[in-house]
């Protein structure tokens, strides 16, 4: 699959929310929801569909968090998650964040793989995060998804 095929733009409030990728990241609508209405929703479109998403919050002028970042399935391992979190790296920069943060669980090997291959470092492991904060239990890779790793970015 072509890269150059793909588009990054920001998606506005009033448009449709893509709920299907952010339950792919996120599986706590509730949660989704509350930091949504303070956050960035940007959106990769190929050929008019959107097949990825990244959601930006900024807790301070300084420091901001990609809270959600998701790609569909048929998509996944072409490179478009990189593609993202550099574009997540460059708005964040603009944006005038010295700090940029993401958070995922300790069964996410994936993720946890792409997110150091991008720079980002372990900062701060919460355990019994999922277990103590989510309503459902969260099996991954065949295990259950207990603490969450937070891993950060200095820009
Ligand atoms: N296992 C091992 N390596 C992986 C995996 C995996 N499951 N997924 C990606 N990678 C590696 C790739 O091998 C690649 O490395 P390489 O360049 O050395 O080959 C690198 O990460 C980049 O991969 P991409 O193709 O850019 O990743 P992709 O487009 O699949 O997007 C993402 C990654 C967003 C994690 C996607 O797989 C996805 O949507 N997963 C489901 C939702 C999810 O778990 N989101 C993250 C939750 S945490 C949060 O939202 C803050
Ligand atoms: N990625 C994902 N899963 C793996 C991996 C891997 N690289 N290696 C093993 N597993 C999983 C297996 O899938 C299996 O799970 P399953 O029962 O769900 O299928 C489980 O772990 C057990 O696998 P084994 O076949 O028993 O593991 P193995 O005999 O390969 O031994 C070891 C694992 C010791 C890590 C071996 O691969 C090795 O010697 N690696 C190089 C040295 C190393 O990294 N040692 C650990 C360093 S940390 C330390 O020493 C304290």
């Amino acid at each position: 699959m072509q890269e150059s095929a793909i588009t990054i733009r920001t998606l506005a409030k009033t448009e449709e929310m893509p709920y299907p990728l952010l339950l792919l990241a996120d599986p706590d609508r509730a949660a989704i929801d509350a930091y949504l209405s303070d956050s960035s929703i940007f959106v990769a479109e190929k050929a008019g569909e959107t097949i990825g998403v990244y959601v930006l919050f900024m807790h301070s002028r300084q420091r901001a968090e990609i809270k959600n970042i998701a790609v569909d399935l048929p998509y996944q391992g072409f490179g478009i998650g990189k593609l993202l979190l550099l574009h997540a790296i460059e708005e964040a920069k603009n944006r005038g964040a010295k700090l940029l943060e993401i958070a995922t669980g300790n069964t996410s090997t994936g993720p946890l793989h792409l997110y150091q291959k991008m720079g980002f470092t372990i900062s701060q492991v919460l355990p019994g995060y999922f277990t103590k904060n989510y309503p459902e239990p969260i099996i991954e890779n065949g295990q259950l998804c207990t603490d969450q790793i937070i891993l950060t970015k200095i820009l």
